[in-house]
């Protein structure tokens, strides 16, 4: 199975979502990047954007306040909440939010996260300043994504973002009022075969308000 991009193919492959072991890999080691590069505290009131199943919030949750997680897919909120219930899980809490097309909640967060979920979203400029006003300040965001690539990642039909240049994002957030946007490289994926193989590297990007 892939990250591949159709409307509803999140939905229809959401049940076999973490049997996917480079998604558990990939998950786990943001959840590293992010533990070394953000002072994380229970204090903290936390938002995942694109949540999908949980994966990475799953990995943090012991060490953050209230974790909101929120997707536009139903059926990945589905086994969300059955993960959440199956693990008794307090602190975590899934929300169907889709910032392209809803109202911006209320809610403010010392810290909002998103993996492999920017790629998808057409106006990068537009949800990195959604992502500014939900923040608190002082706050952090965390996206990681895609580097830059020639499209082979997703293939023919994709009509989201090939990844992202690094410096291009870094500029985007500074726009949206970001600061001190750091990059490193959290994970990198294989996938294809003989001559078509090719590595995706996923950076994590921190940035402040
Ligand atoms: C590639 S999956 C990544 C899921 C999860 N973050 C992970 O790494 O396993 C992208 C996720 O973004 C969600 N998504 C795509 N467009 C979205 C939007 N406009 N608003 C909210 N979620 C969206 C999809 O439903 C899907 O769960």
């Amino acid at each position: 199975m892939t990250d591949t991009p159709s409307a509803n193919h999140f939905d229809v492959h959401a049940a076999t979502w973490d049997a996917d072991p480079v998604k558990q890999a990939r998950a786990l080691a943001v959840a590293e990047a992010m533990q070394t590069r953000v002072p994380l505290s229970p204090r903290m009131r936390a938002l995942e954007y694109g949540c999908g199943t949980g994966l990475l919030s799953f990995a943090l949750q012991a060490q953050l306040g209230n974790v909101a997680l929120a997707d536009s897919s139903d059926g990945m909120l589905a086994v969300l909440n059955e993960k959440i219930a199956a693990n008794a899980i307090t602190n975590m809490r899934a929300t169907r939010l889709d910032l392209v097309t809803d109202a911006l909640p209320d809610d403010r967060y010392d810290l909002i996260y998103t993996l492999m979920t920017l790629h998808h979203i057409s106006d990068t400029d537009e949800l990195l300043r959604s992502l500014y006003t939900l923040l608190a300040s002082p706050g952090y965001l965390c996206v990681a994504d895609l580097d830059a690539e020639d499209g082979s990642f997703h293939g023919p039909g994709f009509d989201g973002h090939n990844g992202f240049d690094r410096r291009a994002l870094a500029a985007k957030a500074a726009a949206a009022g970001f600061r001190q946007v750091e990059f490193t490289t959290a994970f990198s994926m294989r996938k294809g075969d003989g001559a078509a193989q090719a590595e995706y590297p996923v950076f994590l990007m921190v940035a402040q308000k």
